[in-house]
């Protein structure tokens, strides 16, 4: 399975804030926006991964994360100057996807929640069909909303409604098979001109292909997108973390963990960043390691 992580799009609700900078870069807490979306596939065991972004971010992601191999993943870049929707990305993504599944996550997406990895592992696992999240909201016009039965089946998708027929919301992370890019490519673009991703997921409806995974109570999915859930966001990962003295979407540790990288590797990433306080986490890593 590839992943595609959309790091493009004007972040036009941040203004002036993303008029010089991408929001994917922008700090949540104690590491780049971007990390917690890149951290989601990597839970998948996802190991290619294309970066969608405008021309102008390549350089700082290829910063960030190179060709990956420092992750031992292999990270290329595609460029989305304009944003004519989320579903673009498998046309953009279509070489990259080949003959493969794939997984599209929103690059300002969190995710945090006991049980994340399995439910993930199990959706890469699934070879046919859709597989997307859904996460009650108190405010679900913002949203694709999907109406369900008893059976927890999708009976409705509909995307920003003005009166939505439930409470729950697709989440920006979506498991395809390759029908994707066929579907993707016969897409119009809605009134507001994007190609959504809502639509592909309707026709998976239509041919009984969709699978909805609920993500319950106790799980956090927050979207960085505007001034207050930014720094909300900030404020919840710093909770956790200095709470539990552990790290959310510690992209190294998840690396190291899946045997991506070995513990040289692993000392190499910790060279990056070691005067901060993320170093001296990796640094933790490491003598608990070799203490083994
Ligand atoms: P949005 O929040 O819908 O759009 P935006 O990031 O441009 O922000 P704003 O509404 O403030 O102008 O996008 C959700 C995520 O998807 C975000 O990470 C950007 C990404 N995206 C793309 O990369 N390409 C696209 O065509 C769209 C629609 C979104």
């Amino acid at each position: 399975m590839k992943g595609i992580l959309l790091a493009g799009g004007n972040g036009t609700r941040l203004l002036p804030v993303t008029s010089a900078v991408s929001k994917h870069l922008l700090p949540i807490y104690d590491k780049p926006l971007i990390y917690y979306s890149l951290s989601v596939l990597m839970l998948a065991k996802i190991r290619e991964v294309l970066i969608v972004c405008k021309e102008d971010d390549v350089k700082s992601f290829k910063t960030l994360f190179g060709n990956g191999s420092r992750l031992g993943m292999n990270i290329e870049y595609a460029i989305q100057n304009e944003p004519r929707g989320i579903a673009e990305a498998f046309v953009i993504g279509e070489d990259f996807i080949g003959r493969d599944s794939v997984a599209l996550i929103l690059g300002d997406n969190i995710f945090y929640g006991q049980g994340f990895s399995p439910l993930l592992l199990d959706a890469a696992k699934s070879s046919e069909g859709a597989t997307v999240f859904g996460y009650p909201v108190k405010d679900p016009k913002r949203f694709g909303v999907a109406e369900i039965d008893e059976s927890s089946n999708v009976v409705s998708l509909e995307e920003k409604p003005s009166e939505p027929k439930s409470n729950l919301a697709v989440t920006g992370l979506y498991f395809y098979d390759n029908n994707v890019i066929e579907i993707a490519k016969k897409l119009s673009p809605s009134a507001r001109g994007e190609i959504e991703i809502t639509d592909v997921n309707i026709e998976y409806l239509k041919r009984k292909k969709l699978k909805l995974k609920m993500l319950g109570r106790g799980f956090a999915w927050l979207d960085a997108g505007t001034n207050e859930s930014l720094i909300e966001s900030s404020q919840f990962v710093q909770t956790i973390e200095s709470r539990q003295g552990i790290k959310i979407a510690c992209l190294e540790e998840i690396a190291f963990s899946n045997k991506w990288i070995d513990l040289q590797v692993l000392k190499e990433n910790y060279q990056r960043v070691k005067n901060s306080e993320y170093g001296e986490y990796l640094q933790l890593l490491i003598s608990q390691r070799e203490k083994l």
